[in-house]
Formats: C-alpha cells, structure tokens, sequence
C-alpha cells in the first residue's frame, strides 16, 4: 500500500535582511497509515518548518516553499493555492495539526464550545445541536471531567495540561488521517507531558489516524514512535525504525542525540549524559560539506572533501547521511 504522504525534496527557505535561511533543504518523508512517526533534531534544524510546508501554512514573504511535492491520497498538495479552498479543506479535517504554542492556537475570546463546534460545522456540515454533542463525546474522551458544563467555558479557565487536552480534541474532532503533534508536550510537567502521549497514542489507535510526533527529545519517541526521522540543518541525516535508531545508530549526531537521553533505571553515576559539543550551524551561507561537520568526533578526510553526502541504505528501512566507510584522518 502506498504511504499516506509522501514529501519528495521540499526546499523551504525565508528570504530575510541577512540573506537566504535554508531551513529546510531536501527533506523526503513518507507517513503510512496509522504509523506513529517521530522527527527528532535541536532547536532549528526545521522540524516545524518542513510540517508547516505541507499544510502550506509559511507566511510568504519572507518563507517561499522552492521546491518539492507534497503527495497526499495521491494528489501533490503543493499545486494548490495556500489560501484556496482545497488547502482550507484538507488543513484540519484531512490533516490536523497541533500547533507548537497551544496558547496561541486556541481564541481567548471564544468559548470552547464554539472553537469545537465550528471544524464540525464547516467541514462535516453538521447541525449545531449534533456539533455540540458530538464536542461532548470529544472532550469526554480526552479526559475532560464535567465536559458538558465546560463547553461555555473559555481557554484561559483551563490549565495548561487541559488546554493541550482541548487541542487534542480539536485536532481529531473532523477525524484526520494524519495528525501532526509539534512539540506537543514541551509547556507542561513531565507527568502531565506523559498523559498527554499516552492519550494521543489511545486516541490515533481509536480514531485509525496516523500521528506525527515532533520533538527534540529523543525519550519521547523512543516510548512511541514505530519510525523515526532524525534532522539536522534542514536535512534528514538519519531515519528507520525505532529499533534501527534506538539499537543501532549510525549517523554521529544521532549517536550524540543519544547520549543526551537518560536511561530508564539507570543511576546517575552508571551513566554520564555526555552533551554534542558546539552549535547547529547558521542556516545562512551553509558550506557544501556535512553541516554536522564542525561538531562530529568520527569525521574522515573525505567528509572535508566532498559535499554533504545523501542518504544512503543501509539495510531494510534504516537510512544515514554519513561517509561512514571513508578512509580514516591520519
Ligand atoms: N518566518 C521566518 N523567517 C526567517 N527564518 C525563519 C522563519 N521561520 C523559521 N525560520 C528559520 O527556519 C529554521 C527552522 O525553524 P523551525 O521552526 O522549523 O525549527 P524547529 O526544528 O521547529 O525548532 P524548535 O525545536 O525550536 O521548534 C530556523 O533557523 C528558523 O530561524
Ligand atoms: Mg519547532
């Protein structure tokens, strides 16, 4: 069966004062059904910016998608307008995304109530009264104690924790085949930030909705995810299943990424969290070599030489970006 998305090559970069920012450069994807994806790197590497893109929800200028395809149910979604009606179809009832500052995302002037109801009203067509009790069902389910008194209530009489809930509902009210959760947990507690993904993993299984978990913790997708993507500088460097990742890393960022993640039931003194040395680089004027280049312990001669390598397969579904088996620096 073909994925449900597959992202081919998208280039999205921002034209700004100090010159062109290559946020995201040849980046490819593919999203099967009801698979639990991870994409994984530091702040910046594009995480957002490559999910964004294929809502078409970059502001333009100063974001201009240059190139790539963005194949859903086999339509390239990026030969349609961003503001036309197609885009405002698929956005939220085909698609959904739960935005990065959920304090942002929901209106603070609009009752809950209304906020559900209205994706229900213009994308099913549904009735106020069903809407409505339909919003009761949503909320219940995301754990929402008395959900029918609270649908006149407003965000900001809702914890944090509860909000992120309320997004959760939002997002899966018109039933999306994907679901896309950026840094969905990043403003909550570390026990709230597990409740919030056990239910998000509950609510993709009842609800056969594929889900995209967007995170620079790589705990976080080790717990959940099936697949992983591993960025770094707008590129993926590394991607298989959790497995190939989480057993048998290969690209020096994503063994650096791991040494960064506390073991479960292991000691503070068993094991020291060793963090990547230096910085992701600048997105402006990025030199051809592997931009993981300047911080990598392993580099070789040949990673000087050549320009960024693309990814390779190693076996089965496991994929890097690395000249692993070039000739050593003397
Ligand atoms: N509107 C914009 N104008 C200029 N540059 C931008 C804009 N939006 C994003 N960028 C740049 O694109 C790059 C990728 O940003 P993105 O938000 O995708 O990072 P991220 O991986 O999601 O990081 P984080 O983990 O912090 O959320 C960054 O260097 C960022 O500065
Ligand atoms: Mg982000």
């Amino acid at each position: 069966m073909p994925p449900l998305l597959s992202v081919y090559n998208l280039k999205t970069y921002f034209h700004t004062y100090r010159g062109l920012v290559k946020a995201v450069d040849g980046v490819s994807f593919d999203i099967n059904e009801k698979e639990i994806v991870g994409v994984v790197g530091e702040s910046g590497c594009g995480k957002s910016v490559s999910m964004l893109s294929v809502l078409q929800l970059i502001s333009s200028p100063p974001g201009e998608i240059v190139d790539g395809k963005v194949i859903f149910e086999g339509q390239d979604l990026l030969q349609y307008q961003p503001k036309g009606e197609t885009m405002s179809s698929i956005r939220g009832a085909r698609i959904a995304m739960i935005f990065q500052e959920p304090m942002t995302s929901l209106n603070p002037v609009l009752t809950i109530g209304r906020q559900l109801t209205e994706g229900l009203e213009v994308h099913l067509s549904m009735n106020p009264q069903s809407a409505r009790e339909r919003v009761v069902e949503l909320l219940r389910l995301v754990g929402i104690p008395d959900a029918k008194g609270r649908l006149d209530a407003y965000p900001h009489q809702f914890s944090g924790g509860m909000r992120q809930r309320v997004m959760i509902a939002m997002a899966l009210s018109c039933n999306p085949r994907i679901l896309i959760a950026d840094e969905p947990t990043t403003a909550v507690d570390v026990t709230t930030q597990a409740q919030l993904l056990e239910l998000m993993q509950d609510m993709v299984v009842r609800f056969k909705t594929s889900l995209v978990i967007v995170t620079h913790n790589l705990g976080v997708v080790a717990r959940y995810a099936e697949r992983i993507y591993v960025m770094y500088s707008g590129r993926i460097v590394e991607s298989g299943l959790a497995d190939d990742i989480f057993l048998n890393p290969l690209h020096p960022y994503t063994i650096g990424l791991l040494k960064c993640v506390p073991q479960l039931g292991e000691t503070r003194k068993e094991r020291k969290l060793v963090p990547i040395q230096g910085l992701p680089p600048n997105l402006i004027n990025m030199p051809s070599s592997c931009a993981f280049l300047p911080r990598c312990d392993r580099a070789r001669d040949i990673c000087r030489q050549k320009p960024w390598p693309s990814l390779e397969l190693i076996e089965g579904q496991h994929y890097v970006a690395c000249f692993r088996d070039g000739p050593e620096t003397p």
